[in-house]
């Protein structure tokens, strides 16, 4: 989607990146820059800065950086004409739609508009004759008035063509009830989807109906009928009741499995219980979370599924910078039967107990040894040692390592050396692996995102200046009008090079804030590159860097056959000599 690039500049210019982002975080000034604690990772001290003079903020934590149009798609999770649009509005500027685009957003405003016309449909039969039995099975879950209405909660009447009917009748054709996936089709007819089931809404965390759960009202398989991908929906980047959990004033989440678990925590007061639609948890799901919290409290099902399903789901938030605790139901499969047969308060008691994640692994471990057998016993203590040596404080390996102790049957110094050698083997690990870092500086050098790979470092680091110098002083562009981006040997620093250059050459304004085409990651790595440079901004360091950059772009060029037989040549030449 390509907005006119004046637009652009007057949309840059209309939104200055300090107000924009004061609106998320509040901002300290601190010589011309401006100091915040970062919205995109956990922290007590500020490493998040905003250059309004750059019109660009850079987080010296996460790496997360770009220019105003990048934060709000970061900080909203808006696709790039989303952003765009929601920042026009902010300033009161019309926004010149392209044809495609604008066909596409329509289509998404119509499947939203569609998507919650067939939900009011829905909660309506709920209350309707036909929805009598599907009633009397709500109030058997103990699912309140006031929450079915909170969330939505419908029947789809066992019908092939109600929700059809009734959405006709609103004006929507069969080519939108298909693409909403809320329909079959058979020889040409369509029919409802969703027939004789208890409707659950999905929601974004903009309050969106996206897509609907539906439940059956008895035993029978398959229990649930999901919304499959469409224009709209996509279950592994959308949680189960993070519209409304997003608001709790608790300082945690609640992670669970079913669709009835959430609704049933919120209605016993604990109104930050989401849940991933139906899949196990993705990164998708972990980077959402990480936005609204820094704590999950993980609480699967009591069943092996359920166990199964929290170990794969430990790594994953913790890799997204949240701290896991682990909350063991007892004497009920599921949070929503557990509410149902001990009240709210008996639950309030489990959470407070919930451990964090290494005693629940540890638990885990113990469970699959036999503690009579020396041999298996010897396996326990060998593994739980290895676990207890991945925590950071020296108090918390003591605590675990008593524990463990106890339950392996020997004595605490015998656990405490177990522990100290693994704790040992594990730094050693570490220290090699740093010092095969240092070892390799152009590794060092590397980009840190992995996406993102420098081929060719001595040339990078010249194209990452000339980026760098030209973002300050856009007039040395002039000076560099032979370098070509073709000849960089980064194909992301050649692409933004392209771009400034172009932007230069048609007179409009020459800053990070405007790039387009780039991913959040590759906007944060030229944003990067762009608050560490440092040197002397001048034609004759740009020129130096020109030359560098030429020089191995002429050197990549060499492999022809011709120039191969030639260095052949050189080399045996060489050795001649020297025999
Ligand atoms: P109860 O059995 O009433 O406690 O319902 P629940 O909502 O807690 O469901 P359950 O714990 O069995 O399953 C957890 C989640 O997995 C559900 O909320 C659904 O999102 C999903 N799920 C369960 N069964 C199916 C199925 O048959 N198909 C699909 N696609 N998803 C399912
Ligand atoms: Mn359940």
């Amino acid at each position: 989607m390509a907005f006119p690039p004046s637009f652009i500049d007057e949309l840059i210019a209309r939104n200055p990146i300090e107000d924009v982002v004061g609106q998320y975080v509040s901002l300290k000034r601190s010589g011309s820059n401006l100091f915040g604690l970062c919205p995109f990772h956990g922290e007590k001290t500020a490493s998040f800065s905003v250059a309004p003079d750059k019109g660009i903020y850079y987080c010296f934590g996460c790496h997360k950086g770009g220019g105003v149009v990048n934060f709000m798609m970061e900080v909203e999770g808006l696709s790039y004409p989303d952003a765009v649009r929601a920042l026009a509005k902010r300033a009161g500027m019309e926004v010149p739609e392209d044809e495609q685009y604008q066909s596409r957003y329509r289509k998404q405003e119509r499947l939203w508009a569609l998507m919650k016309e067939a939900g009011r449909f829905y909660h309506s039969q709920l209350y309707a004759p036909v929805g009598a039995e599907c009633l009397a099975y709500v109030q058997k879950r103990g699912l309140s008035k006031s929450i079915v209405t909170r969330f939505g909660i419908g029947f789809a009447p066992n019908s092939w063509n109600a929700l059809v009917d009734a959405m006709k009748k609103k004006g929507y054709t069969d080519e939108e009830l298909k693409d909403a996936d809320l329909v079959g089709e058979k020889n040409g007819r369509i029919y409802d989807r969703f027939r004789n089931r208890l409707m659950f809404p999905i929601f974004d965390v903009r309050g969106n109906v996206i897509g609907f759960g539906g439940r059956v009202l008895d035993d029978s398989k398959p229990k649930y009928l999901n919304t499959s991908e469409t224009l709209i929906f996509n279950k592994r980047k959308n949680l189960f009741g993070l519209n409304f959990a997003k608001k709790t004033k608790l300082d945690y989440m609640i992670l669970v499995e079913g669709n009835i678990d959430v609704v049933a925590l919120h209605q016993y007061g604990f109104d930050c219980a989401v849940a991933s639609l139906g899949t196990s948890l993705t990164e998708e799901h972990a980077a959402l979370l990480s936005r609204y919290t820094e704590q999950v409290v993980l609480t699967y099902d009591s069943d092996e599924a359920g166990q199964r399903a929290a170990q794969r789901a430990i790594p994953m938030l913790e890799k997204a910078g949240i701290q896991v605790k682990v909350l063991q139901i007892r004497d009920a499969k599921d949070p929503d039967e557990y509410l149902k047969k001990f009240g709210a308060d008996k639950f309030k008691l489990l959470l407070e107990e919930s451990s964090n994640r290494v005693e629940y692994q540890l638990n885990a471990v113990a469970r699959k040894y036999e503690m009579k057998d020396d041999e298996q016993r010897i396996r326990f203590i060998h593994e739980a040692a290895e676990l207890i040596s991945t925590l950071g404080s020296a108090v918390q390996r003591e605590i675990y390592g008593h524990r463990v102790a106890e339950t392996g049957k020997i004595s605490f110094e015998a656990m405490k050396l177990e522990i100290d050698k693994a704790f040992k083997r594990r730094i050693a690990r570490e220290k090699k692996k740093q010092e095969k870092i240092d070892l390799a500086p152009a590794q060092a050098m590397q980009p840190k995102s992995r996406s993102i790979r420098y081929v060719n470092m001595k040339s990078a680091m010249a194209e990452e200046t000339v980026i760098a110098m030209v973002l300050k002083e856009p007039a040395l562009l002039d000076q560099a009008k032979e370098l070509k981006p073709a000849a960089f040997s980064s194909a992301l620093l050649g692409k933004v090079y392209g771009q400034l250059k172009q932007r230069h050459e048609q007179g409009l304004e020459v800053s990070l804030a405007v790039l387009e085409d780039c991913t959040a990651e590759e906007i944060s790595h030229v944003t990067g590159v762009l608050q560490r440079q440092q040197g002397p901004v001048n034609e004759a360091a740009l020129a130096d860097c020109i030359r560098t950059i030429r020089a191995e772009h002429q050197l990549a060029g060499v492999s022809t056959e011709d120039d191969l037989l030639a260095l052949r040549n050189q080399l045996k030449e060489r050795k001649g000599i020297k025999a």
